[in-house]
């Protein structure tokens, strides 16, 4: 009973979003209030203007979600909120909100893992998803392989050694002068270029499920200063396409080997990352080849939204786990 209308909170990086949701399965609400335009003339988002944005916003968006809902106070039932990774200012404000309301109003308050978040974007689009299976975590501050034998039984076994792959894609967009994110830009633009306009590196890292991304990038960022020396044109579609290319190219022939290896037929796409469709339609082929089947949530609970948070928080929740007045934000939150 405990999970029956809960109020969840998110505000770890760019986005303040909150999400009422029933049974931590049923979303009867998801605000994303974005402050891509805020941080975008900058390049990139500034962690001071990120928790200030936030401040602004918090309880608006609560409003907001709790109409769109059409659920009252006296209804919600339970709080979860993102406790880290993230931005340690920006995370403080949901935190100290969900500690508020939680106290006002005598509630359960679930700490939720950023990244088990993310995860758990798969159980709201499948609810009915069984175990074991195998997740690529993908986002701008994340690159992860995670094997699930259970709720929130999970084993990391492969990393980023260095960029974080949406990361990758942020600063190859950037030296394309793009805006932020860079992500969804390079998509576009990749669709009007060749995959083998330019050749660039790929890392494979031998005998590991482990990732580096930024060889790849210095390589195109190379590419870049060396043609604008030469005075050449640049292929910008094309090198877009080819840096896609070879970021997916490892993704994929990681997340297969690992596949493999576990013997788990069932592997999940979480992170902004995710939201990319070559990458989304790559490894769904290469899976298939293999008799194996991807899950992938829809876009929108791809990217930082407070209902995979929500859903994450539910099962935390029927495992018992909850967190007191003292409950702090944590920067860099191990999984
Ligand atoms: O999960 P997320 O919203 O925030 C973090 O937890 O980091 O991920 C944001 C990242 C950014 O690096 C963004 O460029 C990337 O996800 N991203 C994409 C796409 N949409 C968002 N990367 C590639 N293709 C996309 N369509
Ligand atoms: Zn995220």
């Amino acid at each position: 009973a405990a999970g029956r209308c809960m109020l969840a909170i998110e505000t770890s990086c760019d986005e303040t979003s909150v999400a009422i949701l029933n049974d931590g399965r049923t979303v009867r609400a998801n605000v994303i209030a974005s402050q891509i335009p805020v941080h975008q003339k900058y390049g990139g988002v500034v962690p001071e203007i990120a928790s200030r944005k936030h401040m602004e916003n918090i309880v608006d968006v609560v409003d907001a979600a709790l109409v769109e809902a059409g659920v009252t106070w006296d209804e919600v039932t339970s709080v979860a909120v993102t406790q880290g990774p993230g931005l340690v200012g920006a995370l403080l404000v949901g935190v100290a909100y969900a500690k508020g309301v939680a106290l006002a109003r005598k509630l359960p308050l679930v700490p939720v893992h950023h990244i088990e978040g993310h995860i758990y974007a798969n159980f709201l689009a499948e609810p009915d998803l069984t175990f074991p299976l195998l997740c690529l975590v993908v986002s701008g501050g994340h690159t992860h392989l995670i094997e699930l034998t259970g709720h929130g039984v999970m084993r990391i076994i492969g990393a980023t050694r260095d960029d974080a792959a949406g990361e990758a894609f942020d600063k190859v967009a950037r030296a394309l002068q793009l805006p932020y994110p860079g992500g969804p830009q390079i998509e576009q633009l990749a669709r009007s270029g060749a995959e083998d306009a330019y050749e660039l590196p790929r890392a494979w890292l031998e005998n590991s499920l482990d990732f580096s991304f930024s060889g790849l990038k210095s390589a195109v960022l190379n590419t870049l200063h060396r043609s604008r020396q030469r005075g050449e044109t640049i292929d910008a579609a094309g090198l877009a396409a080819s840096f896609q290319a070879a970021v997916a190219d490892v993704l994929v022939g990681k997340t297969c080997q690992a596949a493999r290896e576990a013997k788990i037929d069932t592997v999940l796409l979480a992170g902004g990352v995710a939201a990319n469709s070559y990458l989304r339609t790559r490894l769904t082929t290469a899976l298939a080849a293999e008799g194996r089947r991807l899950v992938t949530p829809p876009l929108v609970l791809c990217t930082d939204n407070a209902a995979m948070i929500g859903c994450a928080g539910y099962y935390r929740l029927l495992r018992g786990i909850t967190a007191q007045a003292d409950l702090n934000a944590i920067a860099n939150l191990p999984l």
